[in-house]
């Protein structure tokens, strides 16, 4: 029994310290350390939320500074955890975020809104 438990632990150790090195390569798929606005944030918004949020976009609501995502932070996550195609849902009209990327604006949150 205790040899089993010994490979067990040798096998998860192993395991985390891999996946840790994998780390830096798709940003999304697991958050760094602390979210920022200008590293991590700002890409999503820009890759996702284009053309409609940002200057001459048809919504008056602008996501391209870090004040104003900020201060609608809970609003944006409440949109796009929506179901896809539900009213409210956004993107409007496009695609669910990944649920990496959800996780990472979250996260921004549970880090302290940092802008960078
Ligand atoms: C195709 C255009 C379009 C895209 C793309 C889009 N939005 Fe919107 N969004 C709108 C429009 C139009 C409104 C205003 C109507 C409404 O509230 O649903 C809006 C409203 C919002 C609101 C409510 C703001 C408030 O203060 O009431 C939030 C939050 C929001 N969008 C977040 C996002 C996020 C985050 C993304 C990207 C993941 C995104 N939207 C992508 C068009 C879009």
């Amino acid at each position: 029994m205790k040899m089993i438990l010994y490979v067990f632990l040798s096998l998860s150790a192993f395991l985390s310290f891999k996946s840790c090195n994998e780390t830096e390569k798709p940003k999304v798929i697991s958050p760094p350390d602390k979210v920022t606005y200008e590293r991590d944030i700002k890409p999503i918004l820009a890759a996702s939320c284009i053309p409609c949020h940002f200057q001459g976009g048809i919504s008056p609501y602008k996501w391209d500074n870090y004040e104003a995502v900020k201060y609608k932070i809970s609003l944006i996550i409440d949109r796009v955890n929506k179901d896809q195609g539900a009213r409210k849902f956004m993107p409007k009209d496009g695609t669910k975020l990944s649920p990496e990327t959800i996780a990472t604006l979250r996260k921004w949150v549970t880090d302290g809104t940092l802008e960078r």
